[in-house]
């Protein structure tokens, strides 16, 4: 009995450096499975790297939505109004009009950003107190921040704390679903909806909106593009910047030092190549392409962009966190596309955000000094345990060994529970989202309704 004791307790023991890797494993295999056969990996068997922008980049892998099995996946995480999301609106009018929309509000705030962007993290950071060590979850503190800035950028005026709450409330349950670490509520993210028709209604958004959408539809894009994929995108990048500094503190020295901005250009640029935003960006040929000598892809294929992979590629040590590879290479010709590629829908935001990401890290390391012994993946399903500690300038930093001995040892029992829990939570919301197909049930509606289909969507 002792020895059945002693080994069943060692395998509990044994957990936290087995179980989650054979979860997460198990969790791809699922997910590959939604793209079935249709799907081609990028780079892969039929198109290897050296063709990747070029195949990206070519005038028929311009499709967003209709035709992929992925789309009801990613259309159900997006919710509500998936169809006036940006990224997943198809070529034509409609999407011209929007994004018109939002370059012609990202570039209204192109001058203030930085000064924006700082009063944003000084108002967020000064909430967390006087007390010399904060523990937080970098995603957590940055999504305020991120909302309060977003909102000013759209509406010209300050955010309230209830935007705020009912922004950050969105935000977070769209990237907590995505990750599968929890299900979707779409009640706290109509709650924003319903705010921002009000807004829309009481004639309070002092841009023009796309006069080709219904009102509701309007509100659905604000959400949609400012208020889920920004506010979304920018914690995350954030919280991968600030815990490649915790990671590397020799980095963090060096940018706690002086105020080296060319520096800081390099740590962003080598952060967004390790952890890059998108895993796969997917789209779906309209007609046959014929690139190189490789065999010819027919239209109708869901071509899936394979980010992490053309970021290794044709690096040096791609594994290593390395901000002065940079000095050497050129951010154009390497295999780094972080904002997307410039021919086929980059990033709308690839000139605005790294100018206000700038700013909140200045920000935030003249202030703390950022700690954390948790792991860090590009998913980082953990939001990023970190130890901010107070710099002061009497007793320096110390580095407070025994909370991080702690918070170690938490965040590996955390990846046992939270794998399994991704496991089971990924598995139903894909079984949920090919049950709704709300993409294809989306078109056959226009194809056999029109302008019926145009309701909400989720
Ligand atoms: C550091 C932060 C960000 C990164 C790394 C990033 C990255 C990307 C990437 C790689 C794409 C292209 C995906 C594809 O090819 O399908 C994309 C598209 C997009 N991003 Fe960002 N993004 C960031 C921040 C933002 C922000 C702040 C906004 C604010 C509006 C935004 C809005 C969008 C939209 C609307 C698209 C779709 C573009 C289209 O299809 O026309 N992103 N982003």
């Amino acid at each position: 009995v002792i020895a059945a004791g002693i080994a069943v307790l060692l395998v509990l023991l044994s957990l936290p450096s087995w179980l989650p890797a054979v979860v997460v494993a198990a969790r791809m295999r699922i997910f590959a499975r939604i793209n079935g056969d249709e799907a081609i990996s990028v780079p892969g068997e039929l198109v290897d790297v050296s063709l990747f922008r070029r195949l990206y980049e070519h005038p028929a892998a311009n499709g967003r939505s209709r035709g992929a099995a992925l789309s009801d996946l990613f259309w159900y995480w997006l919710s509500p109004g998936p169809h006036v999301h940006q990224e997943h609106i198809e070529p034509g009018p409609r999407y011209d009009e929007v994004a018109r929309t939002t370059r012609h509000i990202l570039a209204s705030g192109q001058a203030r950003a930085e000064r924006l962007a700082a009063e944003c993290a000084q108002r967020v950071l000064t909430g967390l107190g006087s007390q010399r060590v904060s523990a937080v979850r970098l995603r957590d503190l940055m999504m305020p921040i991120w909302a309060e800035f977003y909102f000013e950028l759209v509406f010209h005026e300050r955010c309230p704390d209830y935007a705020r709450t009912l922004i950050v409330d969105n935000a977070d349950d769209v990237a907590t679903a995505l990750k599968c670490c929890g299900l979707r509520h779409l009640d706290r993210r109509e709650r924003l909806t319903r705010f921002l028709l009000s807004k829309i209604e009481l004639g309070e958004v002092p841009h023009r909106l796309p006069a080709g959408l219904s009102v509701p539809d309007q509100a659905f894009y604000l959400q949609g593009a400012f208020f889920n994929t920004a506010v979304v995108q920018s914690s995350e990048a954030m919280a991968h910047l600030l815990m490649a500094l915790a990671g590397h503190e020799d980095v963090q020295a060096r940018l706690a030092a002086g105020h080296d901005a060319d520096y800081l250009d390099r740590v962003m640029e080598e952060s967004l190549r390790r952890y890059p935003l998108f895993g796969v960006a997917h789209r779906i040929t309209s007609a046959d392409i014929e690139i190189g000598e490789g065999p010819v892809i027919r239209r109708g294929s869901v071509l899936c962009f394979n980010y992490p992979e053309f970021h290794r590629s044709g690096f040096d040590h791609p594994d290593r966190f390395d901000p002065d590879r940079w000095r050497e290479l050129s951010t154009r010709e390497a295999n780094h596309i972080p904002f997307g590629v410039t021919g086929n829908r980059p990033c709308p935001a690839r000139a605005l955000a790294p100018i206000a990401m700038r700013a909140v890290v200045w920000e935030l390391i003249r202030r703390f000094a950022v700690f954390s012994s948790a792991s860090h993946t590009r998913s980082m399903p953990n939001r990023g345990p970190c130890l901010l500690v107070r710099r002061s300038d009497v007793d320096g930093v110390a580095r407070p060994r025994a909370r991080l001995a702690v918070m170690g040892v938490r965040d590996r029992w955390e990846d046992v529970w939270r794998s399994i829990t991704q496991l089971v939570l990924g598995t139903y919301m894909v079984w949920d989202a090919r049950r709704r197909k709300l993409c294809q049930r989306y078109f056959e509606d226009l194809d056999n309704n029109g302008a019926a289909a145009r309701k909400s969507v989720h």
